[in-house]
């Protein structure tokens, strides 16, 4: 993969992230990764000068094992693929890395940098940085319609926000 400047970076967020879906993974070779599945968050930018830092935002419920390694590390990567990995990323988005080696299982490669891991069949990473982490508290609900709907069992999600230091594409 090649590193290329974020200007030069070509997608639609909205369906890049909601409709093909992506793998957020943290953690790395000494200290072990995780990874799943992901199709709530944002790419955007914030804080910092001329126009804020290039950022995306992550949701992560309190029971994915990929939370530990999210509250352990510094950085994590998220990873989008090609169409035909759907099956993949649907695997890795109904079970859990505390049950079996699931990357193993559908077969996709991790690729380990310094401090974070991502995949060699990735059409496009991004490496990012925690910056912020809060859980969504149900006081923050404007429309309470919403608690009900995708937090039933109370599980709210925390949210994280990351600064982008590297886009990598094929
Ligand atoms: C399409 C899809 C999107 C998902 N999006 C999210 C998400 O944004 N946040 C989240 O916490 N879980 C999401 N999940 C659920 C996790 O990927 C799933 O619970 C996974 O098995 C957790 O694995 P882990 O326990 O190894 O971390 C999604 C699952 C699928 C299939």
């Amino acid at each position: 993969m090649k590193e290329i400047d974020i200007s030069a970076l070509q997608m639609n967020p909205m369906t890049l992230i909601a409709k093909e879906w992506m793998l957020l993974t943290a953690g790395c070779e000494s200290r072990g990764y995780n990874t799943m599945t992901a199709s709530w968050g944002h790419l955007g930018a914030i804080w910092g000068q001329g126009g804020g830092l290039p950022t995306s935002v992550c949701y992560v419920r309190p029971q994915r094992y990929t939370k530990e390694f999210m509250d352990r590390e510094e950085l994590y990567t998220l990873c989008f693929f090609p169409e035909e990995y759907k099956k993949a990323l649907g695997y890795l988005g109904s079970h859990s890395g505390r049950d079996e080696d699931k990357v193993a299982k559908v077969g996709l490669t991790p690729v380990f940098g310094e401090g974070y891991t991502y995949f060699a069949e990735a059409k496009l990473v991004l490496v990012c940085r925690k910056l912020y982490q809060a859980p969504l508290v149900p006081e923050g609900f404007v429309d309470k319609s919403i608690i009900d709907q995708c937090y039933p069992g109370g599980d709210f999600h925390d949210m994280y926000i990351g600064q982008i230091l590297k886009v990598l594409t094929k």
